[in-house]
């Protein structure tokens, strides 16, 4: 009898973890490396919500609480979703738990049979097929290309979904890519969706309050009230309010679906941190000034990192909508030789030479379903950027063709 179960065999570590990983590792060895790997935020978690996280402690909110999120906190994200995204939830169709990530997991857990796909537009985050393999589901990837910068068409979605199709997975902003869904474009899907009524949407809106210049955020539910029944919207506190470590991610949805990812994590981890619970309730209800200062940070690296990497030889680098990640095509570096005489024989074996020869650590684009390309997280100063972006220019000029 196997000892590791043969769910474990259908699913495989997060490379960008592996990544960030590898690059800590060669740091502690002494090495001069820059990490460009890790989705998060370099901001501290603001002081309001620090100060209410102590306060919870100190006036004992340290027990269990209701496993899917305190009150308060439910009736503050009904609060948000009506203020931000016009949508309408009552506290009974929400559900918190331990980051965004676990939200999409349960939902996953709570409704995949064998045989079940799960669209998953490309480059995906690297967690949505493993997440759906985990609960047993089949993902079916949709590539969006460079032309369309990196978005998928209506044509493409309609082409996809079979009767056997649960679920639409939708993430815009998007990680890997920043891409953004402008209204029209959404709507656009949701159109071909409003055909499909076995199908249900699972929009990840993680990066909503990170998106530049005039982009306007829109989630599915808001562009089609039509599919507000058979739509789960995701989001959480992680990125937007610098909160990765606290570990609170929530979503509204249809209350038949809410209490089954109830029931789910109720089995699991039971409630998400009663302290991360009243700080994320700060973060909701307390000053909005540090989302719109956040955001200018980003932008400004967004537009220094863009320029950087298209001045790098054989690298095209699209200006992405929002969140804090580019994904360059490397399409002409792929069949040269590198300074250090490596082969560039994929985006894997690039991002491995760029790592030793210069210690930037970036993540090639395979883990994400679209090569060649890497992504690189901006979340980090503009003068590492630019250093890490010079570095990269410079193993760049130094590839040959053999
Ligand atoms: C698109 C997307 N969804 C969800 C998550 C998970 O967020 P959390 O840290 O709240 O679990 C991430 C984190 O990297 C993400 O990039």
């Amino acid at each position: 009898m196997a000892f590791l179960s043969d769910t474990l065999a259908r699913v495989k570590p997060s490379a960008t973890i592996a990544v960030t990983t590898k690059a800590a590792e060669l740091k502690a060895a002494g090495r001069d490396v820059i990490g460009l790997g890790a989705g998060e935020p370099d901001f501290d978690t603001p002081e309001n919500i620090r100060e209410a996280a102590k306060r919870a402690i100190d006036s004992g909110k340290t027990r269990y609480t209701a496993v899917d999120g305190i009150p308060e906190l439910k009736k503050a994200i009904c609060a948000k979703f009506l203020r931000e995204n016009g949508l309408t939830y009552q506290p009974n169709q929400i559900t918190v738990g331990t980051g965004g990530k676990q939200i999409l997991y349960n939902a996953l857990m709570a409704t995949c049979n064998p045989g079940d796909e799960v669209i998953i537009p490309a480059p995906y985050w690297v967690s949505y097929p493993d997440m759906v393999l985990l609960a047993g589901g089949t993902p079916v990837p949709v590539v969006g290309t460079l032309e369309n910068r990196f978005k998928i068409t209506a044509e493409q979605l309609e082409a996809a979904i079979t009767p056997r199709t649960k679920w639409f997975i939708f993430n815009s902003p998007s990680n890997p890519t920043g891409a953004g869904y402008n209204r029209a474009e959404l709507k656009a899907l949701t159109d071909v969706l409003m055909r499909h009524p076995q199908v249900w949407i699972m929009s990840d809106d993680m990066y909503e309050h990170l998106v530049f210049d005039d982009f306007e955020f829109v989630t599915p539910a808001q562009v089609e009230p039509g599919l507000y029944d058979r739509t789960l919207t995701c989001n959480g506190v992680s990125k937007a309010f610098a909160m990765t470590g606290w570990r609170i991610g929530y979503a509204g949805g249809p209350v038949a679906l809410i209490k089954a990812m109830g029931t789910i994590q109720s089995q699991s981890t039971s409630n998400p941190c009663s302290v991360s619970q009243y700080a994320a309730l700060e973060g909701l209800t307390g000053p909005q000034e540090f989302l719109a200062t956040n955001k200018a940070v980003f932008q400004r690296r967004r537009d220094l990192v863009v320029s950087m990497l298209n001045a790098c030889p054989g690298i095209t680098c699209p200006t992405p909508e929002g969140a804090f990640y580019v994904y360059p095509d490397i399409a002409g570096c792929i069949g040269k030789t590198s300074a250090g005489g490596a082969r560039i024989t994929d985006d894997e074996a690039f991002a491995t030479a760029l790592l030793e020869e210069t210690g930037v650590a970036v993540v090639f684009g395979a883990a994400f379903g679209l090569s060649p390309n890497f992504r690189v997280s901006y979340a980090t100063s503009d003068a590492v950027l630019a250093e890490a972006c010079t570095r990269i220019r410079s193993f760049c000029e130094g590839l040959r063709a053999v």
